[in-house]
């Protein structure tokens, strides 16, 4: 007796423990994945998961399908079954062009006839994914059916019941029915993830995350769906209302439910509030200007969101006005994809060949058949390392995938392995340098090979040459690569020192070069005969020496000399001064060769400046991490970062919790948001300048 009813009042304790951390782990799926706004950690959810996973493996018959545990995937299926969607799945016209948006715009007003004003749009991101459609009836998810050919999709119910960023319940009142459409997608850094994963075990790797959301969205079995990161944003509705269809013999005589919103914008905000996932990036903006400043606003964030997007999407806002544009053939006439160059393409890889660089590192880079990706055409794409290429197994031959994203090199993503030829080629890293027929070798421990030939070598003195010359270091205005190429191909210059004894006469006629064009190059090398310490010493080229650490050296010591002079003790002195840039420092005095090229261009009249030493722990800004966006108005970038620096502050290119002060200027983009979200001092020019003058 007594233990039967303890047994029952352990149950009924279970109960409603179950009951609170079912509504509790619902609770913070809403706060992750709907308002992006975690209330606690990871490891806290993972706790309360796990006591709801004890207890109702203590006591099974609690257990329901609802519970955020069964989120592990049923029997797989034989087939997907097909499902005719209620109101079809259309797609949208794409745009490229400003023209383009002009044109729609345009389109949209003629028909609306609006004279005066602007149009409303709501605009959105064009997610890379897949396209969906739930349903859910009476509150509850019943059905997933993907897009298909639009009329007809498959039904992968079973699948996103597994998504963990989707409730299967709403959550506030709704119509008896509710189609939501949307995107399944999934986040990039799961999809690096999802690979390392698949790479360990052997398994199939995927191109890019929409592949990959598209593989495990497909997946018969939906207890590997659940394993995958999934995520869905919705954009739009299909049928709301009580579930007569229209054309359906109406079989109550009761009126439809009309849907609660008259506006896109007001469909998204009540899909949020049903708990369903909305993008966050969206915004309502008037007429073509509107719509092409959130393009461009857009592509500036698009390399810090976590996810892909191919474009940005322009809805007229007026639910009334979608109605009267109506739709042509297969597309509404009321939206519009304005997309970005896409940033994949697929080539074939013709061969690879090494490239020496200013260090001597040997580059290997793939020569490709032309693709035009990324908005422009590609012919050359880094493949980063040997180890890269074998991790990779790219093989000469092969079709591949190759990545252009905003202003980064070209780079060949992976090999499309069912695509090999049978005469495909490992690459084998050459023994002797391309350019000097110099030893190639690889230090232990590195991932570099090296051509050993130093300045021998022509392409690390071209090189040498071309690093010094750039805006940051000596900034010789009109010393093109192709000429520094041409002038040591003939042996005119061998080190820097040689650019000092150029002549008008000797430079007018080459590289197509006029007499006026020649005169200028001759002024302007020798107007850099006065650099600052700091960029001189940036100039030099010593490995591992960049342009901060060479404006510390040049705060520390005050003088050339003194950094000639210094030892090894004495550089590691220095803010952010190290053991490796302390012995590459030292390596690239004790060289004869080196001092001969400084004591050369000192003869000929280039004698950098003095420093006033900075103690940087003394400054206003000591060690102070500034970020500068947007355009100020007086200072241009480079000189706001000299200040910041020569008050002992420090400058980085990204927005962290580390950072201090944010300096914005107009049309700052993404990093300005970012400050904001993370409550980082933001300063305007007046504000830096009153910060550094210590007031
Ligand atoms: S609206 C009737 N909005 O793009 C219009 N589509 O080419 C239906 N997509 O199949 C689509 N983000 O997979 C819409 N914010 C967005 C979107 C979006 C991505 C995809 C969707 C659709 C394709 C249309």
């Amino acid at each position: 007796m007594t233990d039967i009813s303890s047994q029952l009042d352990r149950e009924n304790i279970a109960k409603v423990r179950i009951a609170e951390l079912r509504e509790e782990l619902a609770q913070h799926n809403h706060r992750y994945y709907v308002l992006d706004d975690p209330l606690v950690s990871d490891a806290e959810y993972d706790k309360l998961f796990s006591e709801l996973s004890a207890l109702e493996t203590d006591f099974p018959l609690l257990v329901t399908p609802d519970s955020p545990t069964q989120r592990v995937g049923g029997m797989p299926l034989t087939a997907f079954g097909n499902v005719r969607h209620a109101i079809p799945m259309l797609s949208l016209n794409n745009a490229f062009a400003d023209e383009d948006i002009v044109a729609f715009d345009k389109r949209v007003r003629d028909i609306l006839k609006v004279v005066d004003g602007e149009v409303d749009y709501a605009c959105e991101l064009k997610f890379d994914g897949l396209a969906i459609s739930l349903r859910f009836e009476d509150g509850r998810l019943m059905q997933a059916v993907t897009r298909g050919d639009g009329q007809t999709g498959e039904d992968v119910t079973e699948n996103i019941k597994t998504l963990k960023s989707l409730p299967r319940t709403l959550r506030a009142a709704a119509p008896k029915v509710v189609e939501v459409r949307g995107e399944v997608l999934m986040f990039r850094k799961d999809f690096e993830k999802l690979n390392d994963a698949q790479r360990a075990a052997d398994d199939k790797v995927f191109i890019n995350p929409r592949n990959a959301a598209a593989g495990s969205l497909r997946q018969l079995d939906s207890r590997i769906t659940a394993k995958r990161p999934l995520r869905f944003f919705a954009y739009g509705w299909g049928e709301i209302g009580d579930g007569i269809v229209e054309g359906q013999e109406a079989v109550l005589d009761a009126p439809l439910t009309a849907p609660p919103f008259d506006t896109h914008t007001g469909m998204l905000d009540w899909l949020k509030e049903l708990g369903l996932p909305v993008g966050s990036v969206r915004e309502r903006v008037q007429g073509a200007e509107g719509m092409l400043a959130f393009y461009r606003r857009i592509q500036d964030m698009r390399p810090d969101l976590p996810y892909d997007i191919d474009g940005v999407v322009y809805k007229v806002d007026s639910l009334a006005a979608q109605r009267t544009l109506g739709f042509v053939s297969r597309a509404p006439r009321f939206a519009i994809a304005h997309k970005f160059p896409a940033e994949e393409a697929t080539t074939e890889l013709l061969d690879i060949e090494v490239q020496v660089g200013r260090t001597g590192a040997i580059t290997p880079v793939a020569r490709l058949k032309p693709v035009f990706v990324g908005g422009v055409t590609v012919t050359n794409a880094t493949l980063h390392n040997q180890d890269e290429i074998h991790r990779k197994d790219v093989r000469i031959g092969d079709t591949v995938v190759v990545r252009r994203a905003g202003d980064v090199i070209p780079e060949v993503v992976m090999p499309i392995l069912d695509k090999r030829p049978a005469d495909a080629r490992q690459f084998m890293m050459p023994t002797e340098c391309p350019v000097c027929g110099s030893a190639i070798e690889r230090p232990e421990e590195e991932t570099i090979w090296r051509c050993t030939g130093g300045l021998f070598c022509a392409a690390q003195r071209k090189q040498a040459i071309v690093h010094a010359s750039q805006r940051r270091a000596l900034d010789i205005e009109g010393l093109g690569d192709k000429l520094v190429d041409r002038l040591v191909e003939i042996g005119r210059v061998r080190t820097l020192a040689d650019l000092y004894t150029l002549t008008v006469e000797e430079l007018s006629g080459m590289d197509r070069m006029g007499e006026k064009s020649a005169q200028n190059l001759v002024q302007a090398i020798a107007d850099t005969r006065k650099p600052a310490l700091g960029r001189f010493l940036f100039a030099l080229g010593i490995r591992h020496v960049g342009e901060s650490t060479a404006r510390d050296l040049a705060r520390h010591f005050g003088t050339l000399d003194a950094v000639m002079n210094a030892s090894e003790n004495e550089l590691l002195a220095v803010n952010d001064v190290g053991p490796v840039v302390a012995a590459s420092l030292h390596r690239f005095f004790a060289e004869p060769h080196n001092r001969e090229v400084v004591d050369a261009l000192r003869k000929n009249g280039v004698e950098p400046g003095t420093e006033v030493v900075v103690d940087r722990m003394a400054g206003p800004v000591a060690d102070k991490i500034f970020v500068l966006t947007g355009t100020l108005p007086t200072l241009s970038r480079d000189e706001a970062a000299e200040l910041i620096m020569a008050a002992g502050g420090k400058v980085t290119g990204s927005v962290s919790k580390k950072t201090h002060y944010v300096v914005a200027g107009s049309d700052a983009g993404s990093k300005l948001a970012k400050a904001q979200d993370l409550g980082i001092a933001i300063l305007d020019e007046d504000g830096l300048q009153a910060l550094l003058s210590g007031k």
